[in-house]
């Protein structure tokens, strides 16, 4: 069809399904704002090396930012048998500035574009999801500092495992999305190359200066091969798998977080506006957000196989396929924003029952390492106090009574190093606190990493 930019050489119009089934208009036109800002610096590099006139520059700029105007007016009709939101944008610019419009693609391929159009998206997008993380580490962090002192089971085999304070527990999130955050950041340095100028994949014949353009659109550098240039998308790759890690720790946190509003753990609780009831079951509150968020993590983990599997064994250098990568990456993209914000605002929100997860770290025997802990500054070796402890345990299982709550008399003739002070390292402070190191759970430790954490988010 001869409306095509690309029709010369064809003698028939493409298939009515093939025209459908190529193009990726329905959802590439969300790299409109990109695309345009692109395809301005573009045309400004051309004006500067003297291959467009200041004129025709002026023009297209004008034109394109007319376009734009019109995009976020709802005042586009996009076309499929144009393909691409490239072609789409182009032929609308040459409809309102007539001939110079078709000047503007001088120098330039859809290959590089699409390249460059992405990277930008994604960076912007980059930005976002950082700002998302800080907000929600400093939630975790304030929650942390606030429920320094909050003691709770500590688990392991989610078996009763050691008294932890709450505080301490949160932080581990935080360490989590502190990393998350560190592989995003050098994601973007990747992301953060231009493609523009590598054409359709050979480079181009014109005077171009890339580095005019790469500073217009505050990249860090051009990129150094034009066929890897239009062919990589290791930095999607990159991005989807940060994605999927961090998906996973939201997982994680979730499956807490599922956990510990059930009636059988009740440790805490999440504001009503966080939660869904049942339309059959009058008393139900359902932990919905975490439950979907650790659903989530599903599609992403999806779209890293299919990124994956997208670039494998393709040959130098743009291949159609590449079309394919968009999808993912933008519903990557949106899950990981959607994802975070619900997270960022529920975080502050979360109510600790203290006294539910005191009473939690009672049961199940937590402070019997510290009993053993305790025999061996008496002198007796380590083996033998884990021998001890583990018949008064089951004596304590049989009696129905916690360590702690044992007479000196009880206790004694399990060893006779025990004395009047093993009280104070049988308490739940007690072990909490004699845990007093960096990284330790005692309360004052917990404080120290909530300052560390701040000063790491530069606050
Ligand atoms: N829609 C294409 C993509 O998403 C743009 C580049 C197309 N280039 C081409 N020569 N067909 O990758």
């Amino acid at each position: 069809s001869s409306e095509k930019p690309w029709g010369g050489r064809f003698s028939e119009p493409t298939d009515a399904f093939v025209e459908r089934f190529t193009a990726s208009i329905g959802f590439d036109q969300r790299l409109y704002h990109h695309d345009i800002t692109g395809s301005i610096a573009h045309a400004t590099m051309l004006a500067r090396v003297g291959v467009l006139t200041d004129e025709e520059c002026d023009q297209i700029i004008e034109g394109l930012k007319a376009v734009r105007a019109d995009i976020e007016a709802g005042d586009f009709d996009w076309s499929v048998s144009l393909e691409d939101v490239h072609m789409n944008i182009e032929a609308k610019l040459t409809e309102r500035i007539g001939i110079t419009g078709k000047k503007l693609h001088t120098g330039r391929s859809r290959n590089d574009q699409i390249a460059t159009d992405i990277r930008l998206y994604l960076r912007d997008e980059i930005d976002t999801i950082h700002e998302e993380l800080l907000r929600l580490r400093r939630g975790l962090v304030d929650l942390a500092e606030r429920e320094a002192d909050t003691i709770m089971p500590g688990f392991t085999h989610l078996q009763t495992a050691q008294p932890v304070t709450f505080g301490h527990h949160l932080l581990a999130w935080y360490e989590m999305l502190a990393r998350d955050t560190e592989r995003l950041l050098d994601c973007r340095r990747r992301v953060n190359v231009m493609p523009l100028g590598a054409a359709a994949l050979a480079g181009t014949t014109y005077p171009i200066d890339r580095s005019i353009t790469a500073d217009l659109l505050g990249f860090e550098r051009p990129s150094d091969n034009s066929l890897d240039s239009v062919s990589d998308r290791d930095f999607a790759i990159e991005f989807t798998s940060f994605a999927s890690l961090l998906m996973t720790h939201l997982s994680r946190f979730s499956e807490e977080l599922v956990l510990w509003t059930s009636a059988q753990f009740d440790f805490i609780d999440l504001p009503d506006r966080f939660c869904t009831g049942s339309s059959i079951m009058p008393q139900k509150k359902n932990p919905d957000v975490p439950e979907l968020v650790r659903g989530k993590v599903g599609r992403v983990n999806g779209h890293l196989i299919s990124l994956l599997t997208l670039m494998k064994s393709q040959p130098l250098a743009y291949n159609k396929d590449n079309q394919e990568d968009k999808e993912p990456l933008f519903d990557t993209v949106d899950t990981v924003k959607g994802s975070l914000r619900a997270y960022a605002d529920m975080v502050p929100a979360i109510e600790a029952k203290a006294e539910n997860m005191r009473h939690a770290a009672k049961q199940g025997f937590s402070t019997a390492t510290d009993l053993a802990d305790y025999l061996v500054r008496q002198g007796v070796a380590f083996r033998d106090a884990h021998e001890i402890v583990g018949k008064a345990v089951a004596y304590g299982i049989e009696q129905d009574k916690d360590l702690s709550d044992m007479t000196l008399d009880e206790l004694t003739p399990f060893s006779d190093a025990i004395g009047e002070d093993v009280f104070d390292v049988l308490t739940l402070e007690g072990s909490v606190e004699a845990r007093n190191h960096r990284g330790g759970t005692a309360p004052s430790q917990v404080r120290a990493a909530a300052r560390r954490a701040r000063q790491a988010m530069g606050d």
